[in-house]
């Protein structure tokens, strides 16, 4: 299915958009701004005043309206990105008027200053409306929230999915419904209790699910190995049983491992029945490494999505280097779609970014989507 927009129709108007400005503050990672950069220029471009409005972080009622917390600290990053300067409304977003709207660009301040945002409050998204002619969401990162901004605005504007929200949905919607097969998943991460629900759902429509990263150790101890002093959820033993007992598809775990004393010291590679005492698995080994890849050589449809291993650390980011410049090559062959997604797979694959078919900007969002959850903000504009 292709989906369309109308923002080209959109003229001579003042148009609220919903951005996700909620960038890290440790690294200059500018991806989510990048992504409204076109639908905000075409905007400009249309006669446009564009208003655009996000969260940032999650303030306490203490922290609300303090600098810490403020979006006038990302103004210079959206100012980069657009190229355009960007006028900054300060003070009590229930009180802007349309004269405090400049023709260009605007920003109105962090949105969870107000309680109401969360509660997906009508009278909050009425007043928001009350400024602007049009809505556009092209905040894909924040439609699993069902706040004013996201859901309850639409009740009261025309409302939109600016270009990155539709591209967005159109790539992750080709592992969920219009899948090419074979479709192999690589599902990672440190916990199944975190990932269950996309663990049941991709269970169910993948081909080939690999699991790896610590929640690996999980299955493996499910299937009675001693994974000695790796990670492993004893609570969630049963949850894997019953994830495995229940998949349509193949469910491949590694087989070796790289294992450490210390994750600071360096691994030395280990079948699953030879993890001497003391030792943990901290990333997976040749092997396994050499399996996932003859698995995805037979695949059409890529997700990955969690770490493969202790990543960060230089000695246990082999598995993660390897996977992921084999995922790219694939890619740039052009004999597989990948779709990579959720904030830390991102990182540990940054160097391949560019040759990936398909980044997605969110986290949890994606991760929800992933799962078959309908997205109040993907249900809100009727997608
Ligand atoms: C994100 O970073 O995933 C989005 O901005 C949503 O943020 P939240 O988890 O604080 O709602």
């Amino acid at each position: 299915m292709t989906l369309n927009n109308n923002l080209d129709d959109i003229k001579s108007c003042t148009v609220l958009v919903r951005c996700d400005f909620n960038i890290p503050s440790d690294i200059e990672d500018l991806t989510r701004i990048y992504a409204a950069k076109d639908t905000i220029l075409q905007l400009v471009n249309s006669d446009c005043s564009v208003v655009l409005m996000s969260h940032y972080k999650r303030p306490s009622e203490d922290e609300a309206f303090t600098d810490k917390f403020s979006l006038r600290q990302i103004i210079p990053s959206i100012e980069r990105v657009i190229g355009l300067p960007v006028n900054f409304i300060e003070g009590d977003i229930r009180k802007v008027s349309k004269k405090d709207i400049k023709h260009g660009v605007n920003l109105l301040e962090n949105l969870r200053f107000y309680k109401e945002e969360s509660k997906n409050d009508m009278d909050f998204a009425k007043t928001l409306a009350t400024i602007a002619d049009v809505y556009v969401n092209e905040a894909f990162s924040v439609a699993h929230r069902k706040h004013a901004s996201v859901a309850a605005i639409t009740e009261f504007l025309p409302s939109y999915p600016g270009y990155s929200f539709i591209n967005e949905i159109t790539n992750l919607r080709s592992v969920t419904s219009n899948i090419v097969r074979p479709y192999t998943a690589i599902i990672g991460g440190s916990k199944v209790s975190s990932k269950i629900d996309v663990l049941d759902a991709i269970s169910q429509t993948a081909d080939t699910l690999v699991v790896v990263g610590a929640m690996a150790n999980t299955f493996l101890a499910a299937e009675g190995y001693d994974m000695k002093m790796s990670l492993v959820e004893y609570d969630y033993i049963e949850k894997a049983k019953s994830i495995v007992a229940g998949a349509k598809s193949k469910i491949v775990l590694p087989r070796d491992f790289m294992c450490s004393e210390n994750i600071d010291k360096p691994g030395k590679c280990c079948r699953l029945k030879c993890i001497p005492d003391g030792y943990s698995c901290f990333d997976i080994g040749e092997k396994s490494i050499n399996s996932i890849k003859m698995i995805l050589s037979k695949s059409k449809t890529v997700l990955w999505n969690g770490a493969i291993g202790a990543f960060e650390f230089s000695n246990f980011n082999i598995g993660s280097r390897e996977i992921a410049g084999f995922i790219a090559d694939l890619t740039r062959k052009k004999r597989i779609k990948s779709v990579i997604g959720g904030g830390e797979t991102v990182a540990s694959i940054a160097e391949f970014k560019d040759d990936m078919s398909f980044v997605s900007t969110a986290g949890g969002a994606f991760l929800e989507f992933i799962s078959g959850v309908d997205l109040p903000g993907v249900v809100a504009l009727g997608l």
